[in-house]
């Protein structure tokens, strides 16, 4: 099914608003939490919350390719995670499994490019099988880039980047004064990915629990007391216009980055000109 066809007018109005006020963000992570407690808040299981939680997850996926996000990353299972009970661990696999399963054809025909970060090899082996396959299947998709954080942590990302680099600098690849910020960023698994600029965390936690340290240096964050399963794409929403009335200023002051934009919206305003001269 085209998400584009199945989008009601009203959410279409509301999306066309939003795109209007300034500058999506090109990159959203999402720390989902909250699915234990929204459950056992309405006496359902944590496996329930889980569940829920799907539903959320398609609902966010589709609301971001349908807007124009580019690239979307969802923290779905840390390597903190492992130390659950078992049997929670067993369900969360199984749920990736069936998610894996029913939403590759819908991903594909919908242009969604699918990557995943962490310790893969931790995973299931079927697990692993379906998450290569959907990956391979959807690789040349150029629409919305769905990157799932499965047995990841943003240390053991660095660690292994630090890892990879000291190995090319034995083999002499890599020269010790050539290590730099870009240089490092090429040995993480989000090689390739832009950093993200909005970090949205459900259910009213303050913290990054060890997600994309290194890439969200400089990252917007918005932090929402919903629970995951509860959260829609009116919360999205919401979360966007919060991101686009902030101002981003990556450590310089306001004054220069007001000049800054003053000047590429002059730009801008010549090059239009410049076209309609020349008949473009
Ligand atoms: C946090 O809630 C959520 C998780 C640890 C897992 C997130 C997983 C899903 C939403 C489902 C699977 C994902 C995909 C992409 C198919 P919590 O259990 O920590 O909640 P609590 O803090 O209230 O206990």
């Amino acid at each position: 099914m085209s998400w584009v066809k199945e989008q009601s007018p009203d959410d279409k109005i509301v999306q066309e608003n939003i795109i209007k006020e300034g500058k999506l963000p090109k990159h959203i992570a999402v720390i989902m939490d909250g699915n234990g407690r929204w459950a056992l808040e309405r006496g359902l299981s944590r496996t329930e919350g889980h569940q829920e939680g799907i539903e959320s997850v398609r609902d966010i996926v589709k609301a971001s390719s349908q807007i124009g996000v580019k690239y979307l990353t969802l923290y779905a299972f840390s390597i903190e995670n492992w130390k659950r009970p078992i049997t929670e661990v067993g369900v969360l696999m199984k749920l990736l499994e069936h998610y894996l399963r029913q939403e590759l054809e819908e991903l594909h025909n919908n242009n969604v490019r699918l990557l995943s970060i962490g310790k893969s090899s931790s995973l299931p082996k079927v697990v692993q099988r379906l998450l290569h396959e959907s990956c391979e299947t959807t690789k040349d998709n150029t629409g919305l880039t769905l990157t799932l954080a499965l047995s990841y942590s943003g240390r053991w990302d660095i660690v292994r980047a630090v890892q990879m680099i000291a190995l090319d600098v034995r083999r002499g690849k890599v020269s010790p004064e050539d290590i730099n910020e870009d240089l490092f960023s090429n040995y993480l698994q989000t090689k390739g990915i832009p950093e993200p600029d909005l970090l949205i965390r459900t259910s009213g936690e303050m913290r990054l629990s060890n997600f994309l340290l290194w890439e969200m240096a400089y990252g917007e964050m918005y932090i929402t007391d919903k629970y995951w399963p509860e959260f829609r794409r009116n919360d999205l929403y919401d979360a966007l216009l919060n991101f686009m009335n902030r101002e981003r200023r990556f450590g310089k002051t306001s004054a220069q980055v007001a000049s800054e934009n003053y000047i590429k919206q002059k730009d801008s305003y010549l090059q239009r000109v410049v076209n309609a001269i020349k008949g473009k």
